[in-house]
């Protein structure tokens, strides 16, 4: 049997930006994680057991296009592992995946799933992918289901580490000068990432250098935001935070539950406080000293949040 393991994500600063080219910072969330085994099975063909999903059936019962057959389906294209040397046919195989990420919520659950099945089936057919190769076959899956998305999701979750991210750039991973912690909750709402991103994609065909001015605005946000959490000045982060927001709910991708857990995190004394990943639903992340960190997860719950995380980066 062989097992691997994917955290989740979130992005701290530059979501959206990010798909025009703007940097974005994301980093791990261990807490969370997807977790896949692959072992031989005694019967033909290739069984699947999600669980979390209520999925139990074989690979070629599965439309093309789910979102694990696509995973299988990928792997085992004539451009991927076969390439290396893996013979004709596809093994017989039993996979089981759980997942503690909540699904469409901004925390690269997709992403993980993709990940951890493809080092999983990697492994366990002896077929190495190098990170970059398991990165770019989970970004074809996220192609799949999100439009036209940056890659940063892909990015953070393969590699697990803190992540300056820029579309179309070599991986850019940066260090913390001093650990910080975060709260980050959920509105329980799903996060309609490629509406979200589409409607984005409108405002900006109608209007290209407004939003571009925008756009140019949350990346200095980022880059600032990195050179902070570089130099252990995390408390700066707040105030970027709260800026970071104020564009979002400009492109019209806040909501009012997100604005309410925002309010009500900044009220409860974080530093600051800012909707992340797609919007309209999914998470909101605040930053807090660690001594509040219980006392505004504890708020943001009070004011409608189905559940929280206190995350330390590092
Ligand atoms: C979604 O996690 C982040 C967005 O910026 C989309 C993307 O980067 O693909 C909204």
């Amino acid at each position: 049997m062989t097992t691997s393991s994917s955290p989740g994500k979130i992005i701290l600063f530059g979501e959206h930006a990010v798909v025009y080219a703007r940097p974005a910072l994301a980093v791990p969330v261990t807490q969370i994680h997807a977790d896949v085994e692959v072992r031989d099975s005694p019967r033909a063909g290739i069984w699947i057991e999600a669980p979390n999903i209520d999925l139990h059936a074989e690979l070629s019962t599965l439309p093309a296009d789910h979102p694990i057959a696509s995973v299988i389906n990928k792997f085992f294209s004539p451009l991927s592992p076969r390439e290396r040397g893996w013979g004709e046919g596809l093994p017989p195989l039993e996979i089981t995946i759980t997942s503690t990420i909540p699904v469409a919520s901004g925390l690269g659950s997709g992403a993980a799933v993709s990940v951890a099945l493809t080092r999983a089936l990697a492994l366990h057919l002896n077929c190495p992918m190098t990170d970059d190769e398991v990165s770019s076959l989970a970004y074809e899956i996220e192609k799949i289901h999100h439009g036209t998305p940056s890659g940063i999701d892909n990015t953070v979750v393969t590699y697990a580490k803190p992540v300056y991210f820029v579309k179309g750039q070599p991986i850019d991973i940066f260090k913390v000068g001093h650990p910080f912690t975060i709260v980050i909750a959920d509105t329980g709402i799903p996060a309609p990432t490629k509406e979200s991103v589409r409607d984005v994609r409108r405002l900006w065909m109608y209007d290209r250098s407004r939003w571009e001015t925008v756009f140019d605005k949350i990346g200095i946000i980022s880059f600032t935001a990195r050179r902070a959490i570089e130099a252990g000045r995390w408390e700066m982060l707040g105030e970027l935070m709260d800026e970071n927001h104020a564009f979002l709910q400009e492109m019209n991708v806040s909501s009012p539950e997100l604005d309410r857990l925002v309010q009500a995190a900044r009220d409860a004394g974080a530093l600051g406080a800012k909707m992340s990943g797609g919007g309209r639903g999914g998470n909101m992340i605040a930053l807090v000293n660690a001594d509040k960190a219980e006392a505004v997860a504890r708020s943001v719950r009070e004011a409608g949040a189905k559940n929280t995380i206190v995350t330390q980066v590092s």
